[in-house]
């Protein structure tokens, strides 16, 4: 279970965000940038987010902390901004939460240099997760203390938008070709080498655990949360032991 906190002071909407989060006060004095169930993008983002960051962090790469925020929408009437205030309305009992990386840049590529073991870690990644929101345009890492950090796993895993058809979805290769790593010649083979051992059904079982149960309910075509959450975890697996192989758009490769 992640740590639940309650939110305590809205303080700003991050700007730069599609949907919108917001920097939160939470009653541990933690400072947290939340991203709202009410938002448009709707709770799979959430899950999204969920499943990824805490597969992510146990295969060795850094990403911010995340808890879930229970939210009193009540905290909405205050807010000045119409677009803020129907946000927080909407958004009330559990959001998701992350450690706030303060003094952190947006990654530049030219600007930074990352190395091909640490690329290839983040794109095999990225291509495990099918993430479509790493591009040299929109890069969703930051950098602090010269050191790399992922976040926004927001889009990832697109057959989870359409159950009956995940099978066929998870099984399609991943273009690499936009990727904001790709001009750093990530070392794909080694990266698989190192991380696809890790992902077990018992690493998976023990990272879908961590969705809050309410983001799971009523989902149509499934008895339970348990089936929903091995649902998960099954193109995961799957795509651990292939995925290398089915990357395209690496330079050399047409
Ligand atoms: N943990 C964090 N610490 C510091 N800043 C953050 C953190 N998470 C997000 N940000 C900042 O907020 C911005 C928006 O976050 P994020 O990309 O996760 O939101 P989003 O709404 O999914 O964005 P989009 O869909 O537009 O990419 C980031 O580009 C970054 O500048
Ligand atoms: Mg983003």
């Amino acid at each position: 279970m992640l740590k639940e906190v309650i939110a305590t002071r809205y303080i700003t909407p991050l700007r730069e965000g599609g949907s919108l989060p917001g920097l939160v006060e939470a009653d541990d004095l933690g400072t947290y940038v939340m991203k709202f169930t009410g938002a448009g993008q709707g709770r799979k983002t959430l899950v999204a987010e969920v499943v990824c960051g805490e597969l992510a962090r146990r295969l060795g790469l850094r990403v911010p902390g995340l808890v879930t925020i229970d939210l009193d929408p009540v905290m909405g009437l205050g807010e000045p901004d119409q677009e803020v205030q129907e946000l927080l309305k909407s958004s009330g009992g559990l959001n998701l939460g992350m450690d706030f990386l303060s003094r952190a840049i947006g990654f530049d590529s030219l600007a930074f240099d990352v190395s091909p073991e640490e690329a290839g870690r983040i794109v095999w990644f990225d291509a495990l997760v099918n993430n479509v929101d790493r591009s040299w345009r929109n890069p969703n890492m930051l950098v602090r203390s010269g050191d790399l950090w992922l976040i926004d796993h927001g889009a990832t895993m697109i057959w989870h938008h359409h159950w009956p058809g995940a099978g066929a979805s998870a099984a399609k290769p991943y273009d690499v070709s936009d990727h904001a790593l790709a001009p750093f010649g990530p070392d794909i083979a080694s990266a698989a080498a190192e991380l696809a051992p890790l992902v077990t059904e018992e690493l998976l079982a023990e990272v879908t655990a961590e969705i809050p149960e309410e983001w799971l309910a009523d989902e149509p075509g499934f008895d339970s949360t348990d089936a929903l959450r091995r649902a998960y975890a099954q193109p995961l697996l799957a795509r651990a032991t292939v995925i290398h192989e089915r990357i395209k758009g690496i330079e050399g490769d047409k």
